[in-house]
């Protein structure tokens, strides 16, 4: 098994409902340690920028519209398979979909207010934090 690091986001849908501690327990009682953590509202070029992978994708206009639309809590997760892990305590992207005791089965309001966004591949866990955070903010 491998130590990882991983990417997170709690969404403006969680921040609004103040979540952050409940998905924070959730991520921690799964073994997760959050070793670096801010709130920031980004702007819509900035959500834009963080997602251009979705860029031809019919909904991009509103997840960039969203995730604008309130603060969010960017984070890096470490743990043993942190990025796998984290995708199995997150749960199926579409909360109708979700495993029980998941954080979108029980906090997500739809498939585009999900709740949280985790990191799906190493290679992409190491552009999103980047994205986010300098070495110097990451303490484990
Ligand atoms: P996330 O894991 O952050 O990665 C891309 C996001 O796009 C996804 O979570 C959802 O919030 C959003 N998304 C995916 N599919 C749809 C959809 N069909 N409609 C609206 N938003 C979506």
């Amino acid at each position: 098994m491998a130590l990882e690091h991983t990417f997170s986001i709690i969404k403006p849908d969680a921040t609004e409902r103040n979540l952050t501690g409940k998905i924070n327990a959730i991520f921690e009682e799964a073994g997760l340690r959050i070793v670096a953590q801010k709130r920031v509202h980004l702007t819509k070029a900035q959500a834009g920028k963080f997602y251009e992978v979705h860029k031809e994708r019919p909904f991009y206009d509103e997840l960039c519209e969203f995730m604008s639309r309130s603060p969010v809590v960017v984070q890096v997760l470490e743990g043993e398979n942190a990025i796998a892990k984290n995708r199995e305590v997150m749960g199926a992207t579409n909360p109708a979909e979700a495993a029980d005791g998941t954080v979108r089965k029980l906090f997500a309001e739809s498939i585009g207010e999900n709740s949280v966004h985790g990191s799906d591949s190493a290679e992409n866990a190491a552009i999103e934090i980047a994205y986010f955070f300098a070495g110097i903010e990451i303490v484990g």
